[in-house]
Order: structure tokens, then C-alpha cells, then sequence
């Protein structure tokens, strides 16, 4: 990608498709001052070509071997982006009936999709079982029941696979590590032998599959090794008790550049998991995952602009107009968003806090940053394409932000602002 950046401005870490040109920070070719003056701010900015960019990583690390990629699409369930993931080739692993909706909105494949969730209510497994989805990953015995129940109701034989908790430290942050027994993810993989013999004695039930997923945003691989073993003595056991499976799920969890990570690449985990795989006999199966950050997470942008600067003895706060309830990210898991001016002052920077207009001290979006800014100042947070937009609330009244894609130099809204109206839709006073 060229770039007429000086040299205080260089390429964002794992962005190539933001970059700045003749100063100003562009999504494509599209300057992206002018889109916040058209489209106004809190605004998401998705590029088109690195959500192609991310995908096409994961179909060259496959090569020809028989994956199947499910896009993690709680990560973002704009339907302009499950459409190009649909377009492309794309699963999708899915936890509500909405998702599935969504999907099938976009014209999704169904037989290429896995329901994932803990708490999966009987409506949306009749939706599921009736749309033909690929598989369930259940999480316990009382949804195999509950499963059981509803697909013979209804004539059907659901396929499953039961997503087995490895007790693996995923080494994130605790909010998003769920492979370890205190957490209240899948099958303890001591039970899970029991459970798959429940599963393949209960009417209206198709044993398929083998799931985990141990976390998110993992920087290190060793974690999925150590599941991926556990994982294979429990298919030693089931093919003992003559319970057989076609696939196995890993679940998603690649991590992503945020700042200085180096997050393992797809192709690093796949020669490595079918390495494995060959190695303890089972070449044959199919392999699954279930990726939601590392295919968007870096293909989009938050701008927001600055409305207020205040300085305290302690601090320098630039207020803006994105807040927790548009990211929530650094408030709940103390995330780091890289923080860019889209058209960098020249001069000397201050350190400041970066936050919103929330009635929170947790809002806030970025911290002791060395920044030049004046009042107007459109700033982007980087690496907001995954779990920003779709964790947005209207906390404080607000409404949502709009959504924007760029495609080389055009750019089409994808979601528009929400407006006073939508956020008091639906709701009445008393008589
Ligand atoms: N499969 C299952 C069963 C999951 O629970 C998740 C994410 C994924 C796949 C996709 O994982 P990914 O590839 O995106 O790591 N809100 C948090 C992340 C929560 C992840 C929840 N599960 C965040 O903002 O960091």
C-alpha cells in the first residue's frame, strides 16, 4: 500500500488498508475527514478489502485440506459484513436466533452453520433444526434433553457435538477465557464421555462432532495444543465406546494486533493442528473454527471528534463524542485501542485521557495518550471492527452509531444513525 506519510505517521500496525495519504488518514481511498464531515461522529468505518484480506489468510493457510471456517459472527453481525463473509465462502457459528436471522437474511448458507451458546431456548432450536443448520454445540445434558425433546417433537434428528471445556489456561483476560473449569463454558472433559453416551442413547439426536473453544484474543498457540490433546484421548475414548465423529471444532480465539502483539498467523495453527492430527491417526477428519476477531477486528475504525478540552491539575482530558456506550471495550476489560488524529498536527503533544460524555468515571476510551489536538480534531480508534459496534448500548440515551463501508474509493452506510425515535420506539406511558 503506498503512502505519503511522514515518518511520524507510519502505517497502523496491522492496518493496511488505513493508511495515511498527503496527511490525512484514509480507509481506501476514501479521506476519512471527509466522511466524518458527511456522515458525522461517533462513526464505524469498515473496509471492504481487508475483510477480503482477512479471510483470504485463512483460505491460503487451509490450502486443500477439508476446514471449515464458521465466522464468529457475534464479533460483528452488521449484515453488510456477514454478506461478503456469505459471499465468500463463509460458515458461521452463531448463539441466538437472531444471528441465525441475520444469516439468513443475507442468504447464508445454513448447512454451513454451528449454533454455539449456553443457554439456547427451545424457539431457537426449532428455528435452527427447522433453516437445517450443521451442527449444535451443546453445552450440557440438560440441553442435550432439552434438544432431544424439541427435534423429536418435531420429527427431525438434530446433529451435535458436544463442546467439551479442556481445562486449558488460554492465558487472556479473564473475561474472555473460557476453556478453565471455573468457567461456565461446555462439558467438563471428565464428564464428556458420559454426556456423549447420553447424547447417542436420546431420541432425535445425530452425534457429529467434537467442539471447544478455550478463549479469545489469544497471542500464544501453545493453549490450543494443549485442548487439542485433550481433546483427541476424549476421541480415543468415544471411538471405544463405539461413538464415532466426522468433524472437529476448535472454536475461534486467534488473537490480533492491538499494539506490539504478534498473534499467531491461521497457517501456524492449521500445519500445527494437522500435523497432530496425522500424527495420532485421525488425517481423516474435518476440522472446523470458529473465527470472529481476527477476521474483522482490524477491518474496521471508530471516529469520533473532539468536543472539549479540560485540563485539570492532574490530568488533560480530551472529551469526544464516542463514548462507552459506542466502544465499550476499554471500560469492561481495560482494552487498549490504538488512537489516531485523521489529520495529525504538527508541534509538540500532551498526554491526555481520552473520554466520553457518559455519566461514568469508566468512560473512557483511551488513556495517557501523547496527543496534539484542538476542539474539531477527528480522532479514529483503531482495531474497533470486532466487538465494538455489536456491544454498543444506548446507555445515557444514546443512540447507536452509524456504520460505513468503504470499498476502494466509495463508500456506502451500512447502518444509519440510530435517531431519538428509534431509541424511544416501542416503549408507552401509562393510561
Ligand atoms: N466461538 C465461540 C463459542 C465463542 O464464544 C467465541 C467468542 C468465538 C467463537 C469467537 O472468538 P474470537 O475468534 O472472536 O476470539 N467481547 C470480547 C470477546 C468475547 C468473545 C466471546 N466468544 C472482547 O471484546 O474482547
Amino acid at each position: 500500500m503506498t503512502s505519503s506519510a511522514p515518518v511520524n505517521q507510519p502505517e497502523l500496525a496491522g492496518h493496511p488498508h488505513f493508511h495515511y495519504r498527503g496527511g490525512v488518514l484514509h480507509a481506501e481511498d476514501v479521506a476519512l475527514d471527509t466522511l466524518a464531515a458527511e456522515l458525522g461522529t461517533p462513526l464505524y468505518v469498515y473496509s471492504r478489502a481487508a475483510l477480503a484480506a482477512a479471510w483470504q489468510s485463512y483460505r491460503d493457510a487451509i490450502g486443500g485440506r477439508p476446514v471449515l471456517v464458521c465466522f464468529g459472527m457475534k464479533a460483528n453481525s452488521n449484515l453488510a459484513v456477514l454478506k461478503e463473509f456469505a459471499r465468500m465462502g463463509a460458515g458461521f457459528d452463531i448463539v441466538s436466533g437472531g444471528e441465525l436471522q441475520r444469516v439468513l437474511a443475507v442468504g447464508g448458507d445454513p448447512s454451513r452453520v454451528v449454533f454455539s451458546g449456553v443457554g439456547k431456548q427451545a424457539w431457537e432450536m426449532r428455528m435452527a433444526i427447522e433453516a437445517g443448520v450443521k451442527c449444535f454445540n451443546v453445552e450440557s445434558q440438560a440441553e442435550l434433553r432439552r434438544l432431544s425433546r424439541v427435534a423429536h417433537e418435531m420429527g427431525k434428528v438434530a446433529p451435535v457435538s458436544l463442546r467439551v471445556n479442556p481445562d486449558v489456561d488460554a492465558q487472556t483476560h479473564p473475561y474472555i477465557s473460557t476453556g478453565l473449569k471455573e468457567n461456565k463454558f461446555g462439558i467438563a472433559i471428565e464428564a464428556a464421555l458420559d454426556a456423549y453416551r447420553l447424547a447417542a442413547s436420546l431420541p432425535g439426536l445425530k452425534v457429529v462432532g467434537v467442539d471447544c473453544h478455550i478463549g479469545s484474543q489469544l497471542t500464544d498457540i501453545s493453549p490450543y495444543f494443549d485442548a487439542l490433546e485433550k481433546l483427541l484421548d476424549l476421541i480415543d475414548q468415544l471411538a471405544s465406546a463405539g461413538i464415532t465423529i466426522e468433524h472437529l471444532d476448535l472454536g475461534g480465539g486467534l488473537g490480533i494486533r492491538y499494539t506490539d502483539e504478534v498473534p499467531p498467523s491461521p497457517k501456524a495453527l492449521l500445519d500445527r493442528v494437522f500435523d497432530r492430527l496425522q500424527a495420532r491417526g485421525y488425517g481423516h477428519l474435518h476440522l472446523m473454527l470458529e473465527p470472529g476477531r481476527s477476521l474483522v477486528g482490524n477491518a474496521g475504525l471508530l471516529l469520533t471528534t473532539v468536543q472539549f478540552l479540560k485540563h485539570s491539575d492532574a490530568r488533560n482530558f480530551a472529551i469526544v463524542d464516542a463514548a462507552m456506550n459506542d466502544l465499550l471495550r476499554p471500560s469492561l476489560y481495560e482494552a487498549y485501542h490504538g488512537l489516531r488524529a485523521v489529520t495529525p498536527r504538527p508541534g509538540a503533544t500532551q498526554e491526555y485521557d481520552v473520554v466520553g460524555p457518559v455519566c461514568e468515571s469508566g468512560d473512557w476510551l483511551a488513556r495517557q495518550r501523547q496527543l496534539h489536538v484542538e476542539e474539531g480534531d477527528v480522532l479514529a480508534l483503531e482495531s474497533a471492527g470486532a466487538y465494538g459496534m455489536v456491544m454498543a448500548s444506548n446507555y445515557n440515551s444514546r443512540g447507536r452509531p452509524a456504520e460505513v463501508m468503504v470499498d476502494g474509493a466509495k463508500y456506502y452506510v451500512v447502518r444509519q444513525r440510530e435517531t431519538i425515535e428509534d431509541l424511544m420506539r416501542g416503549e408507552t406511558t401509562l393510561p
